[in-house]
C-alpha cells in the first residue's frame, strides 16, 4: 500500500472520528443538562478511574494501552471541561498575594473552559495607557486602587469570564462584595518564600525596596484571603496542575 493510500485511510478514519466525537459531546450535553436539574457535580474521580479501565480493557492489541489511557483521559477531561462551560452561570475569580500566579493560571482556565479571559491590572493599565509603577508615582496608591474598584464594577458585569485580581483586591470588602455577587473566588496559595524566589519586583510599586514588604504584605492579607474564598488551591504546584485543581474542585459539587 502507498502512502498516500494509507493517508486516504487515515482521513476516512478521522471523519468517522469526527462524528463520533460530536456524538459523545451531544450525549455529555444531555447529561451535563440532567445533573444540572438533579443537582448533581460533574465530576466524579472514582467512575472515571473504573471507565478508563474498561476502555483500555477492550482494546484487541494491549500495547496500545498506554495510548488510549491518554485518550479517554483527555476524551472525558475535555467532556468535563465543555459541561462546565455550559453549566457555569457566573464568573470565576482569582485572588491572592501577587506572584502567586493568577495571571498565568486563569489564562491556561479560560482556555481549557473557552470562556474570556479578564486581567484587573492590565485594563487599569489599558484606561489610563501608564503602567500600574506609572500610576503609583504619577497619581498614589490611592488613586490606583479607585481606579482598580472601578474596573472591578465594570468587569464584574460579565457574566461566565475569568477575572484574575491585582493582590491589593481584598483590602476593600467592596470590591469583594461585587466580585461574589457574580462570582465563584479562588484563592491561589503559593509559598511565599517561593514567590520571594522568583517575584519580578520591578513591575510591582509596593516591593520596589525589596521583597522583604511581601511577607508582611501576606501576614496582613492572609486571614482575608480565606475569608472572602469559596475554594482555596495551593499554588505550589505547575500550572496545569493548578489549573486541573482549580476545574476538580468546581466539578466536584453542583455549579
Ligand atoms: C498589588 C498587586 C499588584 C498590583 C499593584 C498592587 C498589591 O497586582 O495590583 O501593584 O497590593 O498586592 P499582582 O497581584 O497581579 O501583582
Amino acid at each position: 500500500m502507498t502512502l498516500d493510500n494509507l493517508r486516504v485511510e487515515i482521513d476516512n478514519v478521522d471523519k468517522q472520528l469526527v462524528t463520533l466525537f460530536q456524538k459523545r459531546m451531544q450525549i455529555a450535553k444531555s447529561i451535563c443538562e440532567y445533573k444540572k436539574k438533579n443537582n448533581l457535580p460533574i465530576y466524579n474521580g472514582t467512575r472515571e478511574d473504573e471507565l478508563l479501565l474498561e476502555r483500555t480493557n477492550l482494546l484487541a492489541d494491549g500495547s496500545l494501552a498506554p495510548f488510549a489511557e491518554r485518550l479517554f483521559s483527555n476524551l472525558m477531561e475535555i467532556s468535563r471541561d465543555y459541561q462546565t462551560n455550559l453549566s457555569l452561570s457566573k464568573n470565576i475569580v482569582l485572588i491572592g498575594v501577587m506572584g502567586c500566579g493568577k495571571t498565568k493560571k486563569g489564562t491556561l482556565l479560560s482556555k481549557r473552559l473557552n470562556i474570556p479571559f479578564f486581567d484587573v491590572d492590565y485594563e487599569v493599565e489599558q484606561s489610563k495607557k501608564m503602567t500600574i509603577p506609572e500610576i503609583f508615582a504619577k497619581y498614589g496608591e490611592e488613586e490606583f486602587r479607585r481606579l482598580e474598584s472601578e474596573k472591578i464594577k465594570e468587569l464584574s458585569q460579565n457574566t461566565r469570564c475569568i477575572i484574575s485580581t491585582g493582590g491589593g483586591v481584598v483590602l476593600n470588602p467592596n470590591n469583594m462584595k461585587v466580585l461574589k455577587e457574580h462570582g465563584i473566588i479562588i484563592f491561589l496559595n503559593r509559598d511565599i518564600e517561593a514567590i520571594a524566589g522568583d517575584i519580578d519586583t520591578t513591575t510591582r510599586p509596593l516591593l520596589a525596596n525589596g521583597t522583604d514588604a511581601l511577607f508582611k504584605i501576606y501576614n496582613e492579607r492572609l486571614a482575608l484571603y480565606q475569608k472572602w474564598c469559596d475554594i482555596e488551591i495551593s499554588g505550589n504546584t505547575t500550572i496545569v496542575e493548578a489549573v486541573e485543581n482549580i476545574l476538580c474542585e468546581l466539578q466536584r459539587s453542583p455549579l
